[in-house]
């Protein structure tokens, strides 16, 4: 291809890729596949390799990320980014207006109403035409220069093309993570069993801040725009601004609207109160600006926030709903959570049948009752909260609330630090969500890197007994017969404080009746969602009636269930959920007693294991009846699947192997770091504690972990197994392990063909010579590896930024001496 050829295909792709992105962000509508689009991507990104002088700033390829910033710099701005008074009451708001009234001695006045936005502020300068820098709020006189981090935004225009665009001009906005985005990531992260995001303002707001912007270029995230700034702008009013930067290709929320009077402001208040909840990001309030520039200037400002610009804050709704029992949580740390399972109830927009209760201080601050009927409350975070109870609703021989004083998982007698809110389970040995913790820690992807061991799988096989800690993993390669048909104990199971196993009330339905789908029995119960269970049953056998499917039987079967429920309403009550021991008891009648079934349904974490306890044995009808009520069982391909992923960890590097051990405060670096400068784990136990504070980056802490960990029988036992099981305790000579540190810290680019590397040839040396490897020009390179033929442009930016430029000679001699 010639380089004429290559600019007229770069144009058309860039333009291409660019009206993508619009219609993405803008229009909510896709014409081509992810595939499809990264495919252009790729084909821009190889011909701009290629052609390096024909790379622009402004290039779509720009906003892949790959940069990496350590820290980001300092910035101050030009105009203070000032905070907005905040007001919760109309009449607060008819005191702000007499004030402007006031200020300006006339009732000639128009406000500007826009949502507030609830994500991070973000400030972008434009010089020339191109986005100089992105800055956040920080202190309101100088943030953090989060540019590279920015630019991955995909509608967030890198340049601006028009008539009379003005040299220099500064547009403010807030970055945010569109709700769809939030739960795509935090389904993602439970299935990975990582740690939930809390809501999609601080998802956004880490995303701006982190290190790698390529994984910031992933998480989509978007940018309204609700101010202009600068010298010279041509623009009188607020709203001439707003028109202006959309024109320009800035994002602006359509929801903004004038209003010539506070009446007009008020009926705006009203008419996004509910409707905000529809829109794509979450929103807390209204903003209202006065619209003339002139009459801003008049008004002026006090301290801290502008006079002519106020913050309407809707409350926080709320409702009433009845406390139908609390569950605790135990988490992967051992920390304990009580939870409020409610009578479900409709709130902003959603139905809320949880709430989070935090420790047990809460429970007494609020002198919690069972039966109690509470308010709960839902702000900014996903989970809802309990904020009061109403007195005058209490029963008056209610109970109050006992805390549980044993771990409701392993029956461990419960802890609590001085000066601690949450109670713990002690035994991290082999409490299941404490293993769970840590194993999903050893097999994840920068560990041990086992994928066909996800959270699902190794949860069953630990309640099933199957493993109690990582060294049990390399067992299973001997129990594969015994694997075949062992339950996944998925979401359909919950455990109540005392034990007792519940089933999902789906799963007891469809067990019961025949000839019903699942899908159908679950399309059913979110129709009657907030029907109390009774309701609830009697309205699925008028369905029933209605589908006209074995209707007798199925509902003589529902009419079982009803019986049975209220024959043991002292059993406590889950939304959504039924005692198994109840269902079970419909289904073996005779051959047990229901003292039995309830017995093993506190010890037991699924079906499948209960049935082992009790020992009967089953006529085939009835095996296939109860087998609807298991969860997904392994199968042959999962379980081969699960030992092919085992084996092949073997081959992890020593390093990865002493990260997966889960030492408390060794991570990835430090494990790197250990493992090179030890060589084994022999060493590394062997070291004292003067060796180990010898190399830099190594701390007391980090010492007395390794201390610690070392000094526990049963973790030397693991080490043992896994290395009777051929895991890598000690570094291997491969690729991974870097050559020398020649490059250590130094921060490189190569531009241009070089003569001894191919492009990715370059990346790796650099990294196994201990560099890192920087795919664009910066300040923040310690230098540019020039090639035959580096690109005008790049040269020149990398002059203007001082950055020094050596031939691939001068760079081959500094590593090779
Ligand atoms: S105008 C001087 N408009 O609220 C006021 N701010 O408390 C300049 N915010 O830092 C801000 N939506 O992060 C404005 N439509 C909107 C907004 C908005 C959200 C945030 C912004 C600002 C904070 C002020």
């Amino acid at each position: 291809m010639t380089q004429q050829e290559a600019q007229k295909r770069i144009a058309q792709l860039s333009k291409e890729i660019n009206r993508h992105n619009h219609l993405y962000y803008q229009e909510s509508r896709i014409e081509i596949s992810d595939y499809e689009f990264d495919q252009l991507l790729e084909e821009l990104i190889r011909l701009e390799t290629e052609f390096p002088e024909l790379l622009r700033e402004d290039s779509p390829s720009q906003r892949v990320g790959g940069t990496i910033t350590k820290e980001f710099q300092t910035v101050a701005h030009e105009y203070k980014m000032l905070s907005l008074g905040n007001t919760y009451t109309i009449e607060e708001l008819q005191a702000f207006d007499e004030r402007v009234e006031k200020g300006l001695g006339t009732r000639d006045y128009e406000y500007f109403c826009e949502l507030k936005f609830d994500g991070v502020a973000i400030s972008l300068v434009y010089e020339n035409g191109t986005l100089a820098r992105a800055v956040t709020r920080g202190d309101g006189t100088k943030g953090d220069d989060v540019t590279a981090n920015v630019k991955t935004i995909r509608n967030i225009p890198l340049s601006i093309e028009g008539e009379a665009v003005p040299d220099k001009f500064e547009v403010r906005g807030e970055i945010f993570l569109p709700r769809k985005e939030f739960d795509k990531i935090n389904a993602e992260r439970e299935k990975n069993g990582e740690a939930l995001l809390a809501n999609p303002r601080n998802a956004a707001s880490g995303t701006v801040k982190m290190q790698d912007s390529s994984v910031v270029a992933k998480r989509r995230l978007n940018c309204y725009f609700y101010q202009l700034l600068g010298e010279d702008l041509s623009v009188a009013t607020h709203s001439e601004a707003i028109h202006l930067i959309e024109k320009w290709g800035f994002n602006v929320s359509p929801t903004y609207s004038q209003a010539k009077t506070l009446q007009e402001v008020l009926k705006y208040i009203e008419d996004w109160r509910e409707k905000r909840h529809e829109l794509p990001l979450d929103t807390d309030g209204v903003v209202l600006k006065i619209n003339d520039y002139q009459q801003r200037e008049e008004l002026g400002f006090t301290a801290k926030n502008p006079r002519w610009a106020i913050a309407y804050k809707y409350k926080a709704e709320s409702a009433e709903t009845e406390l139908l029992s609390i569950t605790y949580q135990v988490g992967r740390t051992g920390a304990i959570t009580p939870v409020a399972n409610l009578s479900p109830v409709s709130l902003a927009g959603t139905t809320v049948k949880r709430a989070s209760l935090h420790n047990a201080n809460e429970i007494e601050r609020l002198g919690i009752h069972e039966g109690d009927i509470v308010s709960v409350e839902k702000g900014g975070e996903i989970i809802p909260k309990i904020t009061g109870v109403n007195l005058l609703k209490r029963k008056a021989d209610a109970k109050p609330v006992q805390y549980i004083s044993t771990c409701p998982e392993c029956g461990t007698e419960l802890e609590r630090k001085e000066g601690e809110a949450k109670h713990f389970c002690p035994n991290a040995a082999s409490c299941p969500p404490q293993v769970l913790g840590r194993i999903e820690h050893f097999v994840s992807k920068r560990a041990m890197d086992i994928d066909s061991m996800g959270t699902e799988r190794i949860r069953a096989l630990i309640d099933q007994g199957f493993i109690r800690s990582y060294a049990d993993i390399y067992d299973l390669e001997t129990k594969e017969k015994d694997l075949l048909g062992l339950e996944m104990s998925q979401d359909q199971y919950e455990k109540e404080g005392s034990g007792l196993l519940y089933i999902s009330l789906e799963k007891a339905l469809f067990a019961l009746t025949e000839s019903i789908s699942f899908k159908q029995i679950q399309e059913y119960l979110t129709e009657a969602a907030e029907l109390p269970l009774f309701d609830t049953l009697r309205g699925f056998q008028e369905q029933i009636r209605k589908w006209k499917k074995k209707v007798s039987s199925n509902v003589g079967m529902v009419d079982y269930l009803i019986h049975a429920l209220k024959e043991h309403a002292d059993l406590p009550k889950l939304e959504d959920f039924v005692p198994v021991a109840v269902v079970l008891d419909i289904f073996l009648g005779r051959r047990s007693d229901f003292g039995s079934i309830l017995e093993a349904s506190k010890k037991e974490g699924t079906v499948h294991g209960i049935l082992l306890k009790l020992g009967v044995e089953l006529p085939d009808e009835l095996r296939e009846r109860i087998k609807k009520l298991k969860a997904n069982t392994f199968q042959e391909g999962v379980i081969t699947n699960m030992l092919e992923g085992i084996k092949a960890s073997k081959e992890q590097s020593f390093e990865k192997v002493l990260f997966a051990l889960g030492i408390r405060n060794i991570g990835e670096n430090t494990a790197q770091l250990l493992a090179r400068h030890f060589g084994s784990i022999e060493k590394l136990q062997a070291a004292s504690s003067e060796q180990l504070l010898d190399i830099n980056g190594v701390g007391e802490t980090l010492v007395q972990s390794i201390q610690d960990f070392f000094a526990q029988e049963e973790n030397l036992e693991h080490i043992e197994r896994l290395k009777a099981r051929g895991l890598h305790f000690e570094i291997q000579e491969d690729e991974n392990t870097p050559k020398s540190q020649a490059l250590a810290g130094k921060r490189i680019l190569a531009s241009g063909k070089l003569e001894n590397f191919k492009r990715d040839e370059i990346k790796d040396f650099v990294q196994a010579h201990g560099g890192q490897y920087i795919s664009a020009v910066s300040k923040n390179l310690d230098f540019i590896i020039e090639g035959e033929g580096m690109g005008p442009s790049k040269k020149e930016k990398a002059e203007k930024l001082g950055v020094p430029m050596i031939s691939e000679a001068e760079f081959l001699k500094m590593v090779e001496g």
